[in-house]
């Protein structure tokens, strides 16, 4: 049987750099309280009508040069989104007509915060069966368009923000790649953290009394969210090391999903893991739900922190709630 592994990383994110004080012109609120209780510097946002498949184009360009292959050689498109440029059809063929793609699959995986981590799932199930050599998985969002710039949406509008990160998961015969993937879902929270409209419950699915109410736009009870946040998080990395035979101990990096860095920082307690042992970016680009890990785990490989047989940890949690881990040995 082959094994799985990530053999390109690439990330992009828009030109456009929104700090903190710009928020501030249209909501009460400071540069030093979103990074005292976030982390957040500043996030990028789309400046025209770029969709997540916009930005995944440049993202997975650069991560199939990475791997040293073209278009010709990857046989499946995932996609992990939560803001798909349209209702339907999915983002992913999108993607496969603008990059000249052959009429490959391409599946869109919507799964939110832990997308990307389900798209790895998936990826390594189709190369370990021998299905699909060559995969391309992607995290890309444009979160900005759903973002309500005023008092009312002043806790997520500080959060999130847009970007896209790629990988390409190929067949190997060497003893390394992805050795396992966790997947959690508790849906009885799903009005913790959603975006309700455009509805197919509604008839029409969006109208104006809606928009007036903002519905159209993401809410997050954001200390709910916290709270399960970091009981979820070590409990998927603890799952996920036991299933292979390592501690915390084995561990060189954990690239988590990027909510918030005191999350991330509660858990590296709980872990006894040491600070450079986690992986951090939010303070440039936010929260960007899927793409998070992988623009992550992208920068990572360009700043030299991940190197051949180390025990890399992707984890993440969010909407749905959904949480998720996978185990790497690079
Ligand atoms: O991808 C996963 C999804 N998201 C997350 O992981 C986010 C998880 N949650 C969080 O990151 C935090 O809950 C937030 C950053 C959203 C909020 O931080 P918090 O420390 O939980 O604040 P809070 O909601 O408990 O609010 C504390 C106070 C409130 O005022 P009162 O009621 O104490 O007077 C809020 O109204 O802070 C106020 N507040 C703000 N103040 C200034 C809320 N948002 C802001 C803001 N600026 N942007």
């Amino acid at each position: 049987m082959a094994n799985a592994y990530i053999s390109g990383t690439g990330y992009f994110v828009p030109e456009r750099v929104i700090t903190n004080d710009y928020l501030t012109q249209f909501m009460d609120t400071t540069h030093e309280w979103i990074v005292e209780r976030t982390g957040i510097h500043e996030r990028r946002y789309v400046s025209d009508e770029t969709g997540p498949a916009g930005l995944a184009k440049h993202a997975s360009e650069i991560a199939l040069k990475e791997a040293g292959l073209t278009v010709a050689d990857i046989d499946f498109i995932i996609f992990a989104t939560s803001t798909p440029d349209y209702y339907a059809p999915g983002s992913g063929c999108i993607l496969q007509d603008e990059m000249g793609f052959g009429n490959i699959g391409a599946l869109d995986v919507r799964v939110q915060c832990s997308g990307f981590v389900y798209g790895l799932s998936i990826a390594d199930q189709y190369i370990k069966t021998g299905e699909f050599k060559n995969i391309l998985v992607i995290g890309a969002e444009v979160q900005s368009t759903a973002m309500d710039l005023s008092d009312r949406g002043r806790d997520t509008a500080i959060i999130f923000g847009d970007g896209a990160g790629a990988v390409i998961v190929s067949a190997t015969e060497e003893n390394k790649g992805i050795l396992s993937t966790h997947m959690h879902s508790e849906g009885k929270f799903l009005k913790e953290l959603w975006l309700e409209i455009p509805s197919s419950r509604k008839n029409p699915r969006i109208d104006q009394k809606m928009l007036d109410d903002g519905r159209q736009n993401l809410q997050m009870n954001g200390r709910e969210v916290f709270r399960h946040a970091v009981k979820r998080f070590p409990e998927v990395i603890i799952e996920g090391l036991e299933k292979n035979n390592l501690t915390t101990a084995d561990v060189s990096l954990v690239v988590p999903h990027q909510a918030n860095t005191r999350i991330t920082e509660m858990v590296r307690r709980k872990l006894k893991l040491p600070p450079e042992s986690m992986y951090m970016n939010i303070h440039k680009y936010g929260n960007t739900t899927a793409a998070s890990i992988p623009i992550a785990l992208a920068e990572a490989m360009r700043d030299d922190r991940i190197a051949g047989d180390d025990i890399v940890v992707l984890a993440a949690f969010g909407s749905g709630f959904t949480w998720a881990s996978a185990i790497i040995k690079w």
